[in-house]
């Protein structure tokens, strides 16, 4: 049996009751690593909140290697793999799920909050949002999100960036260097942009500014909204 399942944003409580007791009752336990980071839990806390140890599965593993790990013993024994956020919101394991039905194994799916619907805290509506896009640290030819935000703006839709990150070197794009890049690409300076760090949290950091005003914030995940048009309720709720 595979079970895939959201372990949400903030920390080892934030999974749900039905993801906890799948997991209590699992013989192998993975967590993709790659994707995310939870904002105020390691994967020790984990283990110890699950009082069981944990695989991590790099991007190698779950792309490469499933069929000699995850599904393998998903075949005979009750495998719980674990995603940050929800399972299939902005990170899709879809591949996972298909090779595992290919193969006949019983899923079990447990959703649970994801970045992309914990980002109404900021105050926007979520149905105003057009395409989402990631910047990559490696960006130096890459103009993709700075296109995807103008078809957005040109139909008055917000637009959200995800930023990279590679947890296994601790490192998470700031929304600084996202707003570098983008000013380089070609954005206007005085565009206001909504600067996010850690949404889930107990203290997430949500700061409207000109795009040239943004300053660096020492917490991780971020990621950087572009409004469209604005209702007067969305306006007053980011300038507060
Ligand atoms: C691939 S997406 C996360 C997908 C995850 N499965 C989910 O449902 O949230 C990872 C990116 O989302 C953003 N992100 C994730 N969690 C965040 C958080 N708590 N606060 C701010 N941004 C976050 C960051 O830009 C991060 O690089």
């Amino acid at each position: 049996m595979l079970n895939i399942i959201g372990i949400g944003l903030k920390d080892e409580k934030s999974i749900t009751l039905e993801g906890l007791e799948l997991i209590k009752d699992s013989d192998v336990l993975y967590l993709e690593t790659y994707t995310s980071k939870l904002t105020n839990a390691t994967i020790t806390d984990l283990e110890k909140f699950y009082k069981k140890k944990i695989i991590k599965a790099d991007r190698e593993v779950v792309e490469k290697q499933a069929e000699t790990t995850i599904l393998k013993d998903a075949k005979t024994k009750k495998v719980s793999f674990l995603v940050m956020g929800d399972p299939f919101s902005a990170t899709t394991h879809m591949d996972l799920l298909q090779r595992a039905r290919e193969k006949k194994i019983k899923v079990n799916i447990i959703n649970n909050v994801s970045i992309l619907n914990a980002i109404g805290i900021v105050g926007l509506e979520l149905y105003k949002y057009g395409k989402t896009t990631s910047i990559p640290f490696d960006n130096e030819n890459v103009t993709s999100p700075l296109d995807v935000y103008e078809k957005n703006k040109e139909i008055g839709l917000h637009t959200l960036f995800l930023l990279d990150l590679r947890p296994e070197e601790n490192k998470y794009m700031s929304c600084k260097e996202a707003t570098d890049y983008l000013i380089r690409c070609g954005l206007n300076k005085t565009t206001l942009v909504i600067s996010c760090a850690q949404i889930g949290s107990n203290n997430p950091v949500i700061r409207t500014s000109k795009v040239k005003d943004v300053k660096l914030i020492n917490k991780y995940p971020q990621c950087l909204i572009i409004p469209g048009n604005l209702h007067f309720v969305e306006e007053e709720l980011i300038s507060q």
